[in-house]
């Protein structure tokens, strides 16, 4: 007999779960060196365009592709029958998963730094030098370990009595925390500097670069690359609201990325630190100023935390797609399948940890730059043009409190896979170096 499908329990558990894998590390740690990397606010101006342009119509897209076809990536183009569907539907699938194993290993840095606050050795250490030996020794693979197996005990337990119950407790406790390390830094002194270069914009730093930096930075922060939304939307059932969610998972996704920049620029212009220091930023620039700071070793902690937790709940909708391929296409238990899955995560990520160039590498090259977009186009192309709009128009507004115009679909026709082609060839430009860019 065949398995009933597995549904999310309810709304508000629907919602800790897309936001618990929208909310990540790319939401404090990506978006806190981007931006001060791109000058801060004005990073915030294209990045707030781009919510509004695609960001929110990308999650609708991808959700409803899920829902209309009750399946995960793989399976919705095969029923919809996108030409060469069975084998193009493994791209965004294989994807997610290279980025599961990267994004492991940044996890299990968090954890490093978690534990070494708690103790306190945090507070004694030279933090630029052991940085650096920490992450070419082996001690990174031990925490990779870790990571996984949290992730794959969740995930063992299945949608609802692992992910979604994961989440509802997870959130909630990551936005107390925001706020807690919130308070703290804008009450530093000199806090004012910091939160001016956050919110008052230099119009002549937007160029191409930024702009480009907060495309990705979306397709990344929501999770947009063509098989976790789909997988979550397939959770959905038919009097859930696609466009209502919609809005609250992006604006909140936002909202804690900018609460995160509250968090993080009025503390390191107090303490007189570089704001564009790039990737390192959370764990040199930020352990420097831990140290320098009254109830430091306690709020490193509770930083830590943070970031961990952001990330464990994006490990868990990582996993998930490409979980759900083998439970639901290929009929095999969900328990064996992720101890599997965790398994070869962890071989994918001996690389990642050990080597950095491959870390990089993976990263920002081939994951965000080049198969994020190649996922996302094939699942806009799928809904729109083999779906078709007027059917994927239905199914969006099917259940939805503010039902979307006929201006939707040429919108999802056009507009919206031209964008992500227009991502997709500038991706592939700068990664040859016939377009400069900083990613
Ligand atoms: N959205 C997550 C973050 O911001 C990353 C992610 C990417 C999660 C792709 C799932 C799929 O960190």
């Amino acid at each position: 007999m065949e398995e009933e499908r597995e549904r999310w329990g309810s709304k508000f558990g629907f919602i800790m779960a897309a936001m618990g894998s929208a909310v990540g590390l790319g939401n404090i740690w990506m978006f806190s060196y981007r931006c001060g990397r791109c000058g801060g606010a004005a990073f915030l101006i294209p990045y707030l365009i781009i919510l509004f342009l695609v960001g929110i119509i990308g999650l609708m897209v991808e959700w409803t592709l899920g829902r209309k076809n009750k399946a995960g990536v793989l399976d919705s183009l095969i029923n919809c029958g996108f030409p060469g569907g069975k084998y193009l539907g493994w791209i965004p699938i294989i994807n997610v998963f290279l980025i599961f194993s990267f994004y492991a290993v940044i996890e299990g840095w968090c954890m490093k730094y978690m534990v070494m606050s708690l103790s306190g050795e945090l507070m004694a250490i030279d933090p630029g030098p052991y940085f650096g030996n920490f992450v070419s020794s082996y001690e990174p693979l031990i925490w990779l370990a870790i990571g996984i197996i949290a992730t794959v005990t969740i995930n063992s337990f299945g949608v609802r009595k692992g992910i979604e119950r994961a989440c509802k407790f997870m959130m909630p406790l990551l936005l107390v925390l925001v706020v807690i390390l919130m308070i703290r830094s804008l009450t530093l002194p000199g806090a004012e500097a910091g939160i001016a270069f956050f919110i008052k914009p230099d119009l002549s730093k937007i160029t191409w670069d930024v702009w480009l930096n907060a495309v990705g930075q979306i397709f990344f922060s929501l999770s947009l690359v063509g098989s976790t939304m789909v997988v979550y939307g397939s959770y959905l059932r038919s009097k859930d609201d696609i466009p209502g969610s919609a809005l609250i998972v992006a604006l909140g996704n936002t909202a804690i990325a900018l609460m995160c920049g509250f968090v993080i620029f009025p503390a390191v212009f107090s303490f007189g630190l570089d704001p564009a220091s790039g990737p390192s930023l959370a764990f040199i620039t930020l352990s420097s100023i831990f140290q320098q700071m009254v109830g430091g070793r306690f709020f490193a902690f509770l930083f830590f935390l943070l970031l961990f937790i952001a990330a464990l709940s994006s490990d868990v909708s990582m996993m998930e797609p490409v979980t759900e391929v083998f439970v639901s296409h290929f009929k095999l238990g969900r328990k064996k399948v992720t101890l599997l899955l965790g398994f070869l995560a962890f071989l994918v990520g001996i690389p990642c940890a050990l080597l950095g160039w491959f870390l990089d590498l993976l990263a920002s090259v081939v994951t965000t730059m080049i198969l994020a977009p190649i996922g996302g186009i094939i699942v806009a192309v799928a809904l729109a043009w083999f779906v078709g709009v007027k059917h994927a128009r239905e199914e969006v507004n099917e259940g939805a409190s503010i039902k979307m115009g006929k201006w939707w679909e040429p919108y999802v026709k056009y507009i919206y896979p031209a964008i992500i082609l227009v991502i997709l060839i500038l991706g592939i430009l700068s990664y040859f170096g016939i377009f400069e860019a900083t990613w």
